[in-house]
């Protein structure tokens, strides 16, 4: 997944620096090629070894070591660095970056580096909230330096807060978002996640299982790759993804309204909503009450809001959710062609790794042209990725047309 990428991993002196070693592994596991440069006080908490032994090269510490220089020398180690991460982070190496202090070699490095730097703070609770801390992070952010904020809990020093260094996974996992192409700046892209609820009292409504995960995925992938996004969510308990814009509805006819409200900004629209096709053909204003031993409920069919893109004159480039118990592959070629889709993303959920409420999903994708694409089990978030990776791949050909 990393491959081939070159990771400066800078740790500074914290009781967290266990947890760079941690991280430092699933880099290399990933496939990164990644050098360490740590302070003298984070060699206090873990010894170089430790980070030599696990990423295959020597560690770097000290800005005048006339070997080192001789054989990389410091400036060169920021210039050939993709990312530069710094995990964990102490209030007094921010402080120094965010001051162009650079006196030793991770801030230098840190001040040489071209690359995008990713900060993974943390100290105790009083130096996070200290206002001299907040405007040094402040300043980084608006110079485009990336953080990753730590955890609330109880910190090694006693005190209980934020301060604790993010998970080893967490940033993974924004490392890997930083690397990133940004293939979809100028784009805007609308997704719909999520159920949707269609009442039949003030007390109950019809909906299904879905989590919207997978949406929420996509919305927070397409953001990460550059593009607006407009996510038409359904209720769900999920927290919106960093920079996206959310659009909360309930029922089909709510999403519809939402949608075709705003359309016209988009260049693609993914429908990964759980859209209840049929809704009670009356919402009663008051309780109903438990009567006869059965009861019958109308339900009449609900607006498809993904047919009715596909036949706008002029459409984003559309791509459809199919989630199926069997004939997947059947079904999901009719409803490519029937909704005039661009593409179409297939999945069993009658699996218990795939489809609703798990983080994992397997799929099958369809093109109008014709071809096809399988994605073996994976998670949601690299499935999202994959997904964009083909509308990003078939976007400008479409325009050319
Ligand atoms: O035909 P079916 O409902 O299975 O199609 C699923 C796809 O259509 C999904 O992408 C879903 O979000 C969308 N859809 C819709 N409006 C509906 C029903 C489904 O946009 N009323």
């Amino acid at each position: 997944m990393l491959k081939d990428t070159r990771i400066v991993l800078g740790v500074t002196g914290g009781i967290a620096v266990y947890k760079a070693v941690e991280l430092l592994r699933l880099l290399t596991k990933a496939g990164a090629c990644v050098h360490v440069i740590m302070t003298r006080a984070a060699q206090e908490f873990v010894t170089p070894l430790t980070f030599q032994t696990l990423s295959s090269h020597p560690v770097h510490s000290e800005l005048f070591n006339l070997i080192a220089e001789q054989e990389i020398g410091h400036i060169s180690l920021a210039d050939r660095a993709n990312l530069f991460v710094i995990a964990p982070a102490t209030a007094n190496v921010i402080g120094k970056i965010a001051n162009g202090i650079a006196d030793d070699l991770l801030t230098t490095t840190a001040m040489a580096t071209k690359a995008p730097v990713l900060i993974a703070p943390a100290m105790n609770v009083n130096m996070y909230t200290n206002p001299i801390y907040r405007e040094n992070e402040e300043k980084l952010r608006r110079l485009g330096y990336l953080f990753v904020p730590p955890e609330k809990g109880a910190l090694a020093c006693g005190w209980e807060g934020e301060g604790k260094l993010a998970a080893p996974e967490t940033i993974f996992e924004a490392i890997a978002a930083a690397l990133r192409p940004r293939d979809l700046a100028g784009q805007t892209v609308m997704v719909t996640a999520g159920p949707t609820r269609e009442e039949i009292d003030p007390v109950r409504f019809i909906s299904n299982h879905s989590s919207g995960r997978m949406g929420y995925a996509i919305a927070g992938a397409a953001r990460q790759r550059g593009a607006r996004v407009i996510l038409v969510s359904g209720p769900t308990g999920l927290a919106v993804p960093a920079g996206v814009e959310r659009v909360c509805v309930e029922s089909a006819r709510d999403m519809q309204a939402a949608v075709m409200r705003h359309v016209k900004e988009c260049s693609v629209v993914i429908k990964a909503a759980a859209v209840a096709d049929y809704r009670p053909a009356e919402r009663k204003g008051d309780k109903i009450k438990k009567q006869a031993a059965e009861m019958t409920l109308t339900l009449v069919k609900n607006p498809d809001i993904l047919a009715e893109l596909g036949h706008l004159k002029k459409h984003p480039f559309l791509v459809g959710f199919a989630a199926e118990t069997s004939c997947l592959e059947e079904y999901a070629a009719r409803k490519l062609a029937e909704k005039k889709l661009d593409m179409i993303v297939a999945n069993d959920v009658s699996s218990c790794d795939a489809g609703f409420n798990v983080d994992t999903n397997r799929a099958l994708l369809l093109f109008k042209d014709g071809s096809r694409q399988d994605c073996p089990l994976m998670s949601k978030d690299e499935l999202a990725n994959r997904i964009l990776d083909e509308v990003v791949s078939r976007l400008p050909a479409r325009r050319n047309h």
